[in-house]
């Protein structure tokens, strides 16, 4: 299981079944990615249907051998954007859309396709950072606010917001869903799984990705060089600790609309 998932996983499950994941449901899973996310869901609540929803091609491909390999035969797996799925209305009790929204264009857009494919009563629920919550680390390491900054301009220069955080109880209020909550999941360097490097936590401006900031000329190779001395002198201290946040927001169809 890949480190970034399986870091919240465990915090997120009673989230997800405060605001009504239970088994039996069919579920729509929005953005899957290569599968994991399904594959833990199935593996939490077998009687589980899954429909999941993903653009990219390669991940499509990816998902249906991972979920094939584990034995998941009866998952769907859809090319398409989650701004308009082509699927029909009405179709499913609990829509999960995990750390995609920071990427969307529409924001509310995506909510009101996904309201569409719920049943009325059905759920919506949406996981994702915010840049200003990101994470705290303890002896703190400044040099890494500027490569957050630069990654908050990258998504913000393909229209995609990385403060999503805070827009998504107001998000999904104004697509007329009801009972909205919002809770703060935290893990901890606590948490790691056994062979599992601290660098799992500093997602999504890891120290390959920081790279890839330099050449697309978004974070300066000096900035680059601070970001990563900070992270070293942060590994070498006596007891490095991390804490790191997901925002996990709800809602409800109403039953009568
Ligand atoms: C960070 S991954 C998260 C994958 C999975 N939900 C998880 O939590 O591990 C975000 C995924 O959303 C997909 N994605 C981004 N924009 C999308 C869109 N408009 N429609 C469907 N999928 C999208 C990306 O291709 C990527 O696979």
């Amino acid at each position: 299981m890949r480190g970034y998932t399986r870091m919240y996983w465990e915090k997120e499950v009673p989230v997800l079944k405060t605001f009504g994941l239970r088994d039996g449901l069919s579920v729509v899973e929005l953005g899957s990615g290569p599968g994991i996310v399904t594959d833990l869901l199935l593996r939490l609540l077998p009687e589980l249907t899954i429909t999941s929803i993903e653009l990219r091609e390669e991940a499509v491909v990816q998902a249906r051998a991972y979920l094939r390999d584990r034995g998941h035969v009866g998952v769907r797996v859809v090319r398409a954007d989650v701004l308009e799925t082509s699927l029909p209305d009405n179709a499913f009790d609990f829509a999960y859309a995990r750390l995609v929204f920071r990427y969307l264009p529409d924001p509310l857009g995506a909510i009101r396709e996904a309201v569409r494919l719920l049943k009325p009563g059905g759920t919506l629920v949406i996981s994702d950072i915010d840049l200003d919550l990101w994470g705290l680390f303890e002896p703190p390491i400044p040099e890494l606010k500027p490569a957050l900054d630069a990654y908050g301009r990258m998504l913000a220069a393909r229209r995609g917001d990385a403060r999503i955080g805070r827009r998504l109880v107001r998000l999904l209020e104004a697509a007329g869903l009801t009972r909205t909550g919002i809770e703060a999941v935290a893990t901890t360097s606590a948490d790691l799984a056994e062979g599992r490097s601290m660098g799992t936590f500093l997602a999504p401006i890891g120290l390959g990705r920081l790279e890839r900031m330099v050449q697309g000329g978004w974070l300066t190779a000096r900035e680059r060089d601070h970001a990563r001395n900070g992270w070293k002198r942060f590994l070498a201290s006596p007891s490095p600790f991390v804490l790191k946040v997901m925002l996990v927001a709800g809602a409800t169809r109403a039953r009568a609309d």
